[in-house]
């Protein structure tokens, strides 16, 4: 099934700190032409410097704090409600960190993207940057997909990749590696709004174009 999206995609965008990439997301969808504007902000702490963010680019908040909640099910049903009511087609993570229900992630399928901070499939989970020190790793990066109910492993839709140097931390490389992520974030959801994303037996296809007919569709079919 494909859900018809409007010239420009409503998007949500779910946060938990300071709201880099979502300054990210809200600038590049300033810009003329971008496919999709983002129409609600949700935190699930409240204080948070992206909400200060969304706030000053003239973006509705909402804070949903998931310690209100007996259980993760309903947290997310009111995370659902929230976007449902202001009409948003696509969800975008940008340093969202609680695990999501399979419940809230298949309704979302194929609407939903998460930038992590490696190259997937190495280094899923926290403290990317130690641990990519730690293995000697030579290269570091980020990615960005789209989300499955398994934590940071649903097809991958873009990466950038960034040397790690003799004399970093894991500060240091997560500055360079978030520059990065700050790029490849907005790309992505320029090709998810134009519909330009499909799955094919699980991975991601990328249309060079989108949809000729002036229709943008976003598929949430994994075939
Ligand atoms: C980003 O590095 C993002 O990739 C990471 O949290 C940071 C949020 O920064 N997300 C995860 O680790 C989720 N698995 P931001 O709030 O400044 O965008």
């Amino acid at each position: 099934m494909s859900h018809p999206i409007t010239p420009r995609a409503r998007v949500g965008v779910l946060i938990s700190g300071s709201g880099t990439n979502l300054q990210a997301l809200i600038d590049e969808a300033a810009a003329p032409g971008f496919p999709a504007e983002i129409v609600l902000v949700i935190s699930n702490r409240l204080g948070v410097r992206g909400l200060q963010r969304a706030s000053a680019a003239g973006i509705a908040t909402l804070v949903i704090n998931h310690q209100d909640f007996d259980d993760r099910a309903s947290f997310d049903a009111a995370l659902n409600e929230a976007l449902e009511s202001v009409g948003c087609q696509i969800v975008c993570l940008a340093g969202f960190m609680r695990i999501l229900t399979s419940g809230f992630i298949d309704g979302w399928a194929g609407r939903m993207l998460n930038v992590h901070p490696s190259l997937l499939p190495s280094f899923p989970g926290l403290h990317t940057h130690q641990r990519a020190l730690d293995a000697s790793a030579r290269v570091a990066g980020c990615t960005t997909h789209l989300v499955t109910p398994e934590v940071d492993s649903g097809p991958i839709l873009a990466q950038a990749v960034v040397p790690i140097l003799a004399d970093d931390t894991a500060d240091t490389l997560a500055a360079r590696v978030l520059k990065q992520e700050h790029r490849i974030y907005p790309q992505t959801l320029r090709l998810l709004a134009e519909g330009r994303i499909r799955i094919v037996d699980g991975r991601a296809v990328i249309h060079d174009q989108a949809p000729p007919d002036g229709v943008i569709l976003v598929n949430p079919t994994m075939e």
